[in-house]
């Protein structure tokens, strides 16, 4: 078996941070999203894999490079346009040959690994299968109706009126046989090739379709609120390990990992948090659930479930929750007196101040 990697898009949902990384490179729990997808793909075993890659191709690739610490083959597909998730089938065709293939997008994230699916995948093999997870609202999420056995009778992609709670969770198990599907569908209302109407066609060609009931943590980080969700869970697995220094006026209670070289003085860090190497935090409260990436510095200051990317810099602030800041962004105070706020915010931008 292989694997599709879907690493290109536009994120325009995670914008401002898209702006200048791909979304795929968001750090969940200090790690990037796409790494854990890669590992979840490497437990399978899967070496052989596919990463489709767009404009933001030169910082995918800096960071999964030929895929060897990974222990995986990594072949970059280029797409010129997201023209949708089976136009990046249609690309990777010679890529793909006629093996079967786990196609996986690469901003979702499934903490708890897809052994289970792949193994029945493997067991059953029906022409596809998908990873469906019950929702509370399916109207924005490709939707699956299901027969009594498992088998899909039908897919809709964002249906106003759902026929079913399963949404899609973005993870696919193929044989060639979608080739064939891929080839014979045109792009939809979107203007995108949809994988749902590939599969869609499958069915209707009588092709035998499965979907596989996914009920662990599942979270698509289109969404800052949803990075901060998925932050929160991964940290919550997270053990306590200290390699930089903390000084002895310092506290750490619960889970704290201080990476090596970064510095924690006259601070109290409640976990589960991570401090990224290099990084700083003096005469402040950190934590609980706050990630803080390398070389950033953090003074003064209170950040709580909240994520800081590299070189970030808090200081002076009194109480910072549910924040993500960007890469060498600061955030500090004023010195204009109590009511004052003075912003140089980028496009795109949402900042939120008490009224
Ligand atoms: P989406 O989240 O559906 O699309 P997007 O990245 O354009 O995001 P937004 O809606 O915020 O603008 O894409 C799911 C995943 O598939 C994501 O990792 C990007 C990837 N993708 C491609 O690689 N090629 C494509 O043509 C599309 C549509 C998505």
């Amino acid at each position: 078996m292989k694997a599709l990697v879907l690493s290109g898009g536009s994120g325009t949902r995670l914008r401002p941070f898209t702006y200048s990384m791909p979304k795929q490179l968001i750090p969940v729990a200090n790690t990037p999203v796409l790494v854990h997808v890669l590992r979840n793909i490497t437990d399978l075993g899967v070496t052989e894999i596919g990463v489709v890659v767009g404009d933001r191709a030169a910082e995918i690739e800096a960071v999964v490079g030929d895929g060897s610490r990974f222990g995986a083959r990594v072949t970059y597909l280029r797409q010129d346009a997201p023209r949708g998730l089976a136009h990046t089938v249609a690309i990777a065709r010679d890529f793909l040959g006629d093996d079967d293939f786990a196609m996986y997008l690469g901003d979702i994230m499934l903490p708890d690994g897809i052994a289970d699916a792949a193994a029945e995948f493997t067991a059953r093999r029906p022409a596809a299968m998908v990873l469906v997870h019950k929702v509370a609202d399916p109207r924005a999420f490709g939707v699956v109706e299901l027969g009594p056995d498992g088998e899909v009778l039908g897919l809709v992609e964002k249906p106003q009126e759902p026929r079913s709670d399963l949404a899609l969770c973005g993870v696919y198990f193929f044989t060639s046989a979608v080739h064939e599907a891929v080839a014979a569908i045109e792009p939809g209302p979107r203007g995108e090739l949809e994988i749902t109407d590939a599969v869609q066609w499958l069915v209707s060609a009588g092709a035998p379709v499965r979907a596989h009931h996914y009920s662990g943590y599942w979270k698509d980080t289109g969404r800052v609120e949803d990075v901060l969700d998925c932050n929160r869970y991964l940290l919550d697995a997270v053990r306590g390990s200290v390699a930089g220094h903390v000084d002895e006026g310092s506290e750490l209670i619960g889970p704290v990992v201080v990476e090596e070289g970064a510095r924690i003085v006259r601070s109290r860090v409640t976990g589960p948090v991570v401090v990224g190497a290099g990084s700083v935090v003096r005469d402040s409260h950190l934590g609980p659930y706050t990630s803080v990436g390398r070389d950033c510095v953090v003074v003064g200051s209170r950040l709580e479930d909240s994520i800081a990317l590299d070189g970030a810099s808090v200081t002076g602030i009194r109480s910072l929750r549910h924040s993500v800041i960007g890469r060498s962004a600061s955030v500090g105070p004023t010195g204009g007196g109590a009511d004052h706020v003075r912003l140089v915010v980028g496009d795109h931008t949402r900042v939120e101040v008490a009224s």
